[in-house]
């Protein structure tokens, strides 16, 4: 009898201060619990792709797009990564949103985040809400974020979306299913 080997994984990640990483690792810590093999990355020192099955890439939002780093990531190595099952995230606040507008808006991807997802492909895409800090936030930037439906700062991650969307992951690459959950706070 063969035995099929599991896939290897790479995360990859581009934060500006944390909250980003910490959701590639819960992912990451979920798939090797899984069965698969692989690492996590911050996408500054990403691994050649050789041999890599899957990649999960996500990236913080700031200013209406994926950072920088992801971005040029993204396009250098466009070629590598049609070859591979590819999953996308992006963490920032349209899924905070609350009421009609902010439903509406958080539920469109911005115009660049959209073109770089439209050019990768990717198996999947998830928006996830990541932390917004009041302090050091200008008086426009707050004002605006009221008008579209945000009333909340601090850690606005929300665990359970990031769970499914990693079991989701987990078993289109056809992994087992793990005994228990990780956990995570
Ligand atoms: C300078 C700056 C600009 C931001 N711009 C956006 C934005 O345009 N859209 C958005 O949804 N979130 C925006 N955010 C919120 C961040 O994406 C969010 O706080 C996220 O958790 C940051 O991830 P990180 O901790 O991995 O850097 C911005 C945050 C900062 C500090």
């Amino acid at each position: 009898m063969t035995t099929t080997p599991a896939p290897r994984i790479a995360v990859l990640y581009a934060t500006a201060h944390g909250s980003t990483r910490d959701i590639a690792e819960f992912v990451w810590e979920d798939l090797v619990a899984r069965g698969a093999r692989g690492e996590l990355y911050d996408i500054d020192h990403a691994p050649d792709l050789t041999g890599i099955d899957a990649v999960v890439l996500g990236s913080a939002i700031h200013d209406m797009a994926l950072l920088p780093e992801a971005a040029a990531y993204i396009r250098h190595n466009a070629r590598t990564l049609d070859d591979k099952d590819v999953w996308l995230f992006s963490v920032g606040l349209g899924p905070a949103l609350r009421g009609p507008v902010g439903r509406w808006v958080g539920r469109r991807a911005p115009r660049k985040i959209a073109a770089v997802r439209d050019l990768l492909r990717p198996r999947g895409y998830a928006a996830f809400a990541g932390c917004y800090e009041r302090e050091g936030v200008s008086w426009r930037a707050r004002t605006m974020y009221r008008i579209l439906g945000g009333a909340r700062y601090g850690d606005l991650r929300d665990w359970q979306a990031v769970r499914e969307w990693s079991s989701g992951i987990a078993d289109a690459l056809a992994l087992p299913h793990a005994p228990a959950h990780t956990i995570h706070p």
